[in-house]
């Protein structure tokens, strides 16, 4: 497949936002172009909004849930319906949106159409659930009845990043709109496109207006008013360590509620007894897939000594058949990273490595297409450490980049995966169900994977212990952060 020119595909070109169901330019007409980053050319512009179009957009959200176009006042069933529709809908333009995705973000095609898919599940997922948030009734003695029912918090502004961008916005639109919050969703700059397609799908598929809003344009200025916007009831943002910590500071003037979805430095543990060659395959996707470009990234892999040597010779090997290119063709297994500024920011962190301690095992190839001479292309890296101080092994590099380092039991093992602020996620390999469930229960992550590494099944959950975030999303937890609880008390005395 050819790397398209891009005004070929739906959904690239000059687009408008979507504001109270209307398709709008910013109040003051600016505009900025998204970037295809295979080649560095522009891919289409959409609005530049600010804070005076996020005024609109937040205005239009809580009209739209003040006046009961959505939630308590709508039936469970129709948001159900709707929801179900929008699935429906995400299925019928499938290949358009994974085109559309790969374009603006990089991703290999079949990475994007598993994205578009587990889109149109996470919709249908949660259609269900709408149909079924029951409250309680505690007992309160014999002369009173309590009840505890469940209303949706209300506004929500939802703020995503850049890696899987219609993904990680459908993992919070989906059960804020199930749960019958309305929505102001900020997708990030570098990838503003399937955002506007989720809007049109909500519409074809009958959200109300000024139920689900989208707002394009950059963090500081499309992101930060939803902060401080008292008609904002909660934020929940996927996104950077330092972002995270100054929306949680901003968002306790008002005590919105938050939920934040941040970094990590996840560990990949290799025992002597792991399962080959899963262990290989697996380690490698848990750090190269994705171009890097994942939060939970196994990007700390721990080897037990005894198996070191080989065990790295073996990921070299791997490394080798990763193929470089546009994700549009369907022999690339790795795309260029999202922006010419995340490529320096990566290949910041890979020349900086051996004065500081790294030795490096094995660099891949950028591709040699020359239409891609352009691109954002960083191929995949692998270091060793000595120890975990050198940056490389400390801080969330978001990028193919992997550090290996041995251990020699379980307990250094587990020193090692805890030595660091974060705790996403983990993966141990192991043929040893008694060794599997121990280190599972030892370590502090809030996602262990056993024998695997990266699945995050929607129905499930997702969230991190320590600085890697707040609160827990997707399955029912991620319902329960856009629901309220309210207990009303009935007096039954004579
Ligand atoms: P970022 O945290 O700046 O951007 C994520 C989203 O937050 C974007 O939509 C952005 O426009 C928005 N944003 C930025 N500043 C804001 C503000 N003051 N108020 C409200 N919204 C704001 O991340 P960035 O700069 O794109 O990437 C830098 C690094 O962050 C990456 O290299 C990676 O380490 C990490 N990151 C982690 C992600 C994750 O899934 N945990 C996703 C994206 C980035
Ligand atoms: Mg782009």
């Amino acid at each position: 497949m050819q790397h398209e020119t891009t005004v070929t595909v739906p959904g690239a070109g000059n687009r408008q936002m979507c504001i109270d169901g209307a398709w709008v330019d910013s109040i003051d007409g600016e505009r900025f172009d998204s970037i295809d980053p295979a080649t560095g050319q522009p891919l289409g512009s959409v609005p530049r909004g600010r804070a005076a179009d996020v005024d609109r957009a937040v205005a239009a959200a809580r009209r739209a849930f003040d006046t009961g176009r959505w939630g308590q006042a709508v039936s469970e069933r129709s948001r159900a319906e709707v929801l179900h529709r929008m699935a429906a809908l995400v299925r019928d333009r499938r290949d358009d949106l994974a085109r559309l995705e790969v374009l603006d973000c990089g991703k290999p095609f079949a990475d994007a159409q598993a994205d578009i898919d587990e889109v149109a599940f996470m919709f249908d997922y949660y259609a269900g659930w709408a149909t079924k948030i029951t409250g309680d009734i505690p007992p309160v003695g014999p002369d009173a009845m309590s009840l505890v029912v469940r209303e949706p918090v209300g506004v929500c502004g939802l703020i995503v990043p850049w890696n899987y961008p219609m993904l990680m916005a459908a993992q919070k639109v989906a059960p804020a709109l199930a749960a019958g919050c309305t929505v102001v969703l900020k997708p990030a700059e570098q990838t503003p496109l399937t955002a506007l397609q989720m809007a049109e799908i909500a519409l074809d598929a009958g959200v109300p207006d000024g139920v689900f809003n989208v707002v394009t344009g950059f963090g500081v200025e499309a992101g930060e008013p939803m902060l401080t916007d008292p008609r904002v009831d909660k934020i929940s943002f996927t996104g950077s360590l330092a972002v995270g910590r100054h929306i949680q500071r901003t968002c306790a003037e008002s005590l919105k509620r938050v939920t934040l979805e941040l970094g990590g430095k996840s560990p990949n543990i290799v025992f002597a007894d792991a399962p080959m060659p899963q262990a290989v395959a697996g380690t490698c996707l848990g750090v190269f897939g994705n171009q890097g470009e994942v939060c939970s990234a196994g990007s700390r892999v721990l080897v037990q000594r005894s198996i070191y040597e080989a065990f790295v010779g073996a990921l070299v090997a791997e490394s080798e058949s990763i193929r470089l290119g546009s994700g549009l063709d369907p022999l690339t297994t790795m795309g260029p990273l999202v922006s010419a500024a995340q490529m320096d920011r990566v290949r910041g962190y890979i020349d900086g490595a051996p004065a500081d301690g790294a030795r490096l095992v094995h660099a891949g190839r950028r591709p040699d297409d020359p239409a891609l001479a352009g691109g954002f292309f960083v191929p995949p890296m692998i270091f060793e450490v000595d120890d975990q101080r050198p940056r490389i092994a400390r801080e969330e590099i978001f990028g193919p980049v992997m550090t290996v380092i041995p251990f020699d039991d379980d307990g250094d093992a587990l020193r090692l995966a805890h030595d660091t602020d974060y705790g996403l996620a983990a993966a141990i390999w192991t043929s040893d169900i008694g060794r599997a469930m121990r280190t599972a229960r030892a370590v502090r992550a809030g996602v262990v994977w056993v024998n695997d590494s990266q699945p995050a099944p929607s129905e499930a959950m997702w969230g991190g212990y320590k600085q890697s975030g707040v609160g827990r999303e997707l399955g029912p937890y991620a319902l329960d952060s856009y629901l309220e609880s309210k207990q009303i008390y009935i007096n039954l005395g004579q």
